[in-house]
């Protein structure tokens, strides 16, 4: 028996058929009758929208559904997407915060409150995980990626697609997850957003698509093409990715849909115009076209004439196109289907849609933030006592609009509690605070900060008296914590920045509190890994706490006074210097190995004496001393079936409880390809008790080295080679202790 899809594929027009194609932004909702009606009314009444995202409320998105229905002469209804990047009224930590706590359960559980939240709301899909791995901090959009690590990106992957979908996409409080920017956004030449990156394919396969085959094998139900091109051939005309590794290597069955005028774009990457760029989107395999309306203006006359373009190498039949039509609007039935819509048109716009508690997602906000915080450093000063005097100063002591951080478009700062409110309620004694220093220096900075709506108040009085200020409250306290960092729009979408690094006013006001002689607590906040340059050894401690979402200064707070141990581990690496970037630490071995400071004729920066204040990847420290035993391997030669075992005593030498990451990375000392000088293969997370002592053991076997050789993508072959390999296990990617062990054939 015909199912659902099939019979509605049957009994479709072109027209009906390319209408499901258009996915259309709410902007300004329904506008109709008196005023002029908007263009979403007339596409809704004309059949004309196969989906909707930005919809701000549950009796909007119903009116859309009734619309929709209305408008289809079969009954098609919309389904409804939202950008839920990191929660979406509770808002979380950055995901780039997220990703330091390498904590998957807590993330997963993230992402399962922000889809009870958003599909109480009338969501569908969401937008989300962004799993773009991110090595150049100039590139805005590392805030919403989970770092540089494939492997750490990967989990995170799977744990976002299980939070938002759950066992069943079905199920109350659930939507479908879509794993954006397909693909290697983050290569983005010289990190300018929108730029394209030209790399190798064993990297793109190594690195980039890791995380995409994660979240398709946890059943994520979407994919976004990303705006950057691949190796000269734009992402949304890339055949060979989407179609090719996406859906045939891969066996990714769901739906792909454009980034915003993704499609309309190609004629900017000058594949051609309209109708070309139309022609190339649905053959490479976009199945929805997102704001631009270009399948629904081109596809009508490219369905009856063909396409024959020869100066864009491009030609194809009138049937060919209606058969990429039908192929792409199946795809966004059998969503329908998936989501339940086909049978129950206004699934999930009931008023049933019970939203979970918001205090539980507070608390839970409050932990994520908390355990998102890294301690870069700690000369004995926290955790602050409940008692002492102390002097919070900066732009961010009082701050709440920033906290929130990019992306977090259904979010209210209203909800945050400010810094020195948090220190308030924790210790029962307010702190003492004072501006100190702008967040920028720059007006036209700061106006272009505001564009995304006044996240980036601004002390009128000059540098000189701001830090004044600062020092009369620093004088009267026993510890000064001083807040430094980026606004929100700092980082994010359309905010890449020549040098990531701290400004130049934060290190002047943190040398000025030093003078003092009390102790300096920095606290940085921040989207985007930035160089801190002096700062960090002026510091007495430093904590590196992102943009922590609407409990992010609580989480701070917790931290500072010892209500929670800092856990958080870098999930990217902090560069030593702005111009050191891109960077990660699983750089390739050269001819002339860098040793971490200058030397002439050896790979290295002449201008960069060495890498001492680069804060490596997984680094982080606790309250607790946790040492590491003497690590041992099960077998030190094993046959490529085996399973090996690694184990390694970690003990909590105190004096607090203590969550350690154990980290084991893994080098190749003979390839038949550069390769990473070592990458990471698995890790664990352990609580310890103070004095706790305990076995954490990796299962080992040789799939975890293979790696893949590619003349091109479509002749990649992933290989292993026998013999030794390294092993390192530690507390993060550059404190290890290694083991040998060979693989025999
Ligand atoms: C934006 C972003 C994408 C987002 C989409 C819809 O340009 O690139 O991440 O989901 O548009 O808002």
């Amino acid at each position: 028996m015909k199912g659902k899809v099939d019979r509605l594929m049957a009994e479709m027009t072109l027209a009906e058929k390319i209408g499901q194609l258009n996915l259309l932004p709410a902007g300004e909702g329904l506008v109709t009758g008196a005023a002029q009606a908007t263009t979403l009314a007339q596409r809704l009444a004309a059949g004309q929208v196969g989906a909707v995202f930005g919809t701000k409320s549950l009796a909007s998105a119903r009116a859309m559904q009734e619309r929709a229905i209305a408008g289809s002469r079969l009954g098609i209804p919309l389904f409804f997407a939202e950008d839920v990047i990191h929660g979406h009224r509770t808002i979380f930590p950055l995901p780039v915060a997220l990703a330091c706590s390498w904590d998957v359960g807590l993330i997963e559980k993230t992402a399962a409150f922000a889809a009870a939240e958003a599909s109480a709301e009338g969501q569908h899909v969401v937008f989300s995980p962004m799993i773009d791995i991110a090595r150049d901090p100039r590139w805005g959009r590392v805030a919403e990626s989970p770092g540089e690590d494939p492997l750490l990106a990967s989990r995170i992957a799977v744990a976002m697609t299980r939070g938002l979908q759950g066992p069943d996409m079905l199920a109350p409080g659930r939507v479908a997850a879509c794993l954006k920017h397909f693909v290697a956004y983050g290569a983005t030449q010289s990190g300018r957003d929108y730029d394209n990156a030209s790399l190798a394919w064993e990297d793109l396969l190594g690195i980039y698509l890791p995380p995409f085959a994660a979240g398709c094998e946890a059943g994520a139900a979407c994919v976004m093409a990303s705006f950057n091109a691949v190796n000269k051939v734009p992402m949304h005309a890339h055949a060979p990715l989407i179609e090719g590794w996406l859906r045939g290597r891969n066996g990714f069955d769901g739906l792909v849909v454009s980034d915003y005028t993704g499609v309309k774009e190609l004629t900017a990457h000058r594949l051609g115009p309209a109708p070309v760029a139309v022609v190339r989107a649905l053959f490479a395999g976009i199945d929805m076209d997102m704001v631009g309306e270009d399948y629904l203006r081109e596809l009508p006359t490219l369905a009856e004439a063909g396409i024959d373009a020869p100066e864009a190498g491009l030609a194809l039949s009138s049937a060919a196109i209606r058969d990429l039509t039908d192929r792409a609007c199946r795809r966004v039935l059998t969503l329908k289907e998936r989501l339940g819509l086909l049978d129950d048109p206004f699934r999930g716009l009931g008023a049933t849609g019970a939203a979970p508690k918001r205090q539980a997602g507070r608390k839970l906000a409050r932990r994520a933030a908390a355990q998102s915080v890294v301690l870069l450093k700690n000369n004995a000063v926290l955790p602050l006592s409940s008692k002492a005097r102390v002097a919070l100063v900066g732009p961010f002591a009082r701050d709440r609009r920033n906290m929130l951080g990019t992306w977090s478009v259904s979010g209210n700062a209203d909800d945050v509690v400010s810094l020195d409110e948090a220190v308030a309620a924790l210790t029962g004694k307010a702190p003492r605070t004072a501006w100190g220093v702008n967040i920028v220096e720059e007006p036209w900075l700061e106006q272009r900060l505001n564009v995304h709506g006044v996240t980036v108040e601004h002390d009128a009085r000059s540098e000189a008296e701001l830090i004044e200020e600062a020092l009369a409250v620093a004088r009267q306290a026993d510890v000064i914590v001083v807040t430094v960092g980026e606004a929100k729009e700092h980082a994010g979408e359309s905010s890449s920045c020549l040098s990531p690094d701290l400004p130049a006013p934060h290190h002047r006001l943190i040398a000025a509190l030093k003078q003092t002689g009390k102790p300096v607590v920095v606290v940085v906040f921040a989207g985007r890994p930035l160089a801190l340059g002096g700062a960090a050894e002026v510091a007495d401690a430093l904590l590196y706490a992102w943009h922590g979402g609407v409990a992010g200064p609580e989480g701070v707070a917790d931290i500072l006074f010892g209500a929670a141990t800092p856990s958080g581990r870098l999930c990217v690496t902090l560069p030593a210097h702005p111009g050191e970037v891109p960077l990660s630490y699983a750089e390739e071995p050269t001819g002339r190995p860098y040793r971490g400071h200058f030397q002439k004729f050896l790979t290295g920066w002449l201008d960069l004496p060495d890498t001492a204040r680069r804060y490596p990847f997984g680094f982080g420290l606790g309250y607790s001393e946790v040492r590491y035993g003497t690590p041992s391997l099960s077998v030190t030669v094993a046959a490529a079936d085996d399973r090996v075992v690694l184990t390694v005593r970690v003990q909590n030498a105190g004096p607090r409880e203590a969550t350690e990451t154990v980290q084991l990375y893994a080098s190749d000392p003979v390839a038949r390809i550069t390769r990473p000088a070592r990458f990471l293969i698995d890790f664990q997370q352990v609580t310890l008790a103070a004095g706790e002592c305990r076995e954490v053991s990796f299962q080992i076997d040789a799939d975890q080295f293979r790696y893949p050789i590619a003349p091109s993508l479509e002749a990649a072959e992933w290989v292993r080679d026998p013999g030794l390999v390294q092993l390192h296990v530690g507390p993060n990617s550059r404190d290890t202790q290694s083991l040998d062990l060979t693989w025999l054939a």
